[in-house]
């Protein structure tokens, strides 16, 4: 049986990737979901944006970041002169957690293999983790997202040409909830615009 590592590193693009998924049965989340959640946008985009997992509409659709916190990211791109073309999306698993509880460490550790090749393949300048969840796994950092944001780290993998220059924001769902933090969100966003359009 091939390992999820040498499953991943075998495809050689975004749709590779994906039917290396659709036959994948080492994630317990798939027995429970509609469909599988890969990722949304554009493969050769210069920014990737990761988040947790996938919730009831994108399940449904299959399509990441499409309910009420997919909105909110879709305005928060929009304030930095982005659009699903310009960005591709993903989680940090595939398959929607039942009753949209958290992923397990287990299961994002299952998944990574296919994350982490999604990057390679996507090869974009910059990483955002989007909240403590991805941040935690992708920074690999014990820290909580209040802590990791604003500031930038260096991912990188074997078979990345050079180390992507990460960080992280606030999740959507999470500034839904707590209005306190919409000037901290604005300001990463503003900082990620002027690592993508330095003067
Ligand atoms: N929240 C996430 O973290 N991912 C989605 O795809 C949707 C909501």
């Amino acid at each position: 049986m091939h390992s999820a590592w040498a499953l991943a590193a075998a495809a050689m693009t975004v749709e590779e990737l994906r039917r290396a998924l659709e036959g994948f049965d080492g994630c317990g989340l798939k027995k429970t979901a509609t469909n599988l959640v890969l990722g949304d946008g554009n493969p050769e985009a210069r920014i990737i944006l990761i988040g947790e997992a996938p919730g009831a509409e994108e399940d449904r659709q299959g399509v990441p970041f499409v309910g009420v916190s997919g909105r909110l990211l879709d305005r928060m791109l929009g304030s930095i002169g982005l659009d699903r073309t310009q960005v591709y999306i993903s989680n940090t698993v595939f398959w929607r957690p039942p009753g949209n509880r958290n992923p397990t460490t287990m299961e994002m550790a299952i998944c990574m293999p296919f994350v982490e090749r999604l990057i390679e393949l996507v090869d974009p300048e910059i990483l955002v983790a989007l909240g403590g969840a991805a941040a935690k796994v992708l920074l690999a950092q014990n820290v909580g997202i209040g802590k990791l944001r604003g500031r930038w780290f260096a991912y990188s993998t074997p078979r990345l040409p050079r180390p992507v220059e990460a960080t992280a924001v606030f999740h959507p769902a999470y500034l839904l909830r707590s209005a306190t933090h919409k000037g901290e969100a604005w300001r990463d966003l503003l900082e990620i615009k002027r690592k993508l359009n330095p003067l």
